[in-house]
């Protein structure tokens, strides 16, 4: 018979599941990443990315993963920076990331950015390409191949250039600025422990830091007590699994783990007329300040804001919710302006709105 699926709160999950054996490490550099942000005075902003996976073997060979591509937290976070703020970019390893999403394999590879360049005199890598100085190359032993001859030069495809010097600045930029400091996850596990050590961390600003939750994750999971060790063998015919419920970690987050952060949530629907009751729904139960809903097909040109009208208060309400929450539709004409992204829009009026959320502190 199978076991009953457990209902986890967030205490007695972090009780009894293991947390990312990197977890130290990375806190020790977010640590100290807040410290240089809160002596410069910046704002700073968690942006969580990607899809979780749920592992269905601790040597796992399948997981349950959920959708997303990172397009959101990538983007969004680039315009963050240009904003001013210092940006935690914590997103699922291989998903999106700030400036290097603009050439991602699959839709623009970088390699068509390049040509080779017939007319350049030929030359060999040593005296030409800056990056592999002459010593590395005369160190070879005598038994490997001399230096190769480059037969030309390469250079990056005049329409391309423009594009490509624009996002290059701004990375170089931000890397010189250290404002941009990278966190990976996969697990669902991972995750939850990193989202709470991050969000502790960053209490520390107070209502400088804002969390923005645009992360998709998975909903259940698999206690690692009741993992199979090893792959789940096929033998038996069809597969039943019970999961057990991922902790709504938005309720700790805002009463315990953040201090008067400013927290916006995501609300992914497949059905338009769920999006709006959700994110009211949500708000109510948690009590943070903002829901962006976005209707999955329609997510690149359409977000919708719903969050507290100005003159109420942040109470926990069951019914009358309607007079409370004002919804707030960000459209852009894609026919109109094809390089336009939504993520610009929708970082400049959180700007705008957090900027009143730190005014209120003083
Ligand atoms: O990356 P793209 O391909 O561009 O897609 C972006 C997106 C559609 C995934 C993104 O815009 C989005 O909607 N993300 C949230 C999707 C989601 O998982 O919604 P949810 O209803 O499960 O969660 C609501 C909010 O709580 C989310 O902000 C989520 O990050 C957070 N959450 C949910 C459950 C949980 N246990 N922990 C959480 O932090």
């Amino acid at each position: 018979m199978p076991s009953e699926p457990t209902s986890f709160s967030s205490e007695s999950y972090f009780a009894t599941q293991p947390p990312p054996s990197t977890l130290e490490h990375d806190i020790a550099g977010v640590r100290n990443f807040v410290a240089r942000q809160q002596a410069s005075g910046r704002n700073v902003v968690l942006v969580t990315s990607g899809g979780t996976t749920v592992p269905l073997e601790l040597n796992v060979v399948r997981f349950l993963d959920n959708f997303s591509a990172g397009t959101r937290g990538a983007t969004s976070a680039e315009y963050f920076l240009k904003s001013g703020y210092a940006v935690i970019f914590m997103h699922r390893q291989f998903s999106l990331q700030p400036f290097s999403r603009h050439y991602s394999h699959s839709t623009n590879p970088f390699l068509d950015f390049l040509e080779i360049d017939e007319d350049q005199p030929s030359s060999s890598f040593s005296s030409s390409h800056p990056q592999i100085s002459s010593s590395s190359l005369t160190s070879q032993t005598s038994s490997e191949p001399k230096a190769a001859t480059c037969p030309s030069q390469i250079g990056v495809t005049p329409s391309k250039r423009t594009h490509l010097l624009e996002v290059l600045t701004a990375y170089k930029q931000v890397h010189a600025s250290g404002t941009l400091h990278t966190l990976t996850f996969v697990t669902v596990n991972d995750y939850l422990w990193l989202l709470r050590a991050v969000s502790q961390e960053l209490s520390a600003l107070n209502r400088k830091a804002m969390y923005y939750l645009a992360a998709a994750v998975s909903d259940f999971f698999l206690p690692r007590q009741k993992m199979s060790e090893h792959k789940i063998q096929s033998g038996k015919g069809s597969l039943h699994i019970e999961m057990d419920q991922v902790p709504k970690i938005l309720k700790p987050m805002v009463d315990e783990w953040t201090r008067n952060g400013y927290i916006v949530s995501f609300k992914l629907e497949t059905d338009p007329a769920l999006l709006i009751p959700k994110a009211r729904a949500s708000l109510e139960r948690y009590g943070h300040q903002v829901v962006i809903g976005n209707d999955l097909n329609r997510r690149k040109f359409e977000v919708v804001f719903v969050s507290r009208k100005v003159s109420s208060t942040p109470v926990r309400l069951t019914t009358g919710s309607e007079d409370v929450f004002e919804e707030n539709w960000l459209r852009i004409d894609l026919n109109q302006d094809n390089d336009k992204e939504i993520e610009e829009d929708i970082v400049r009026e959180l700007v705008k709105r957090h900027e009143e959320w730190v005014r209120k502190e003083e």
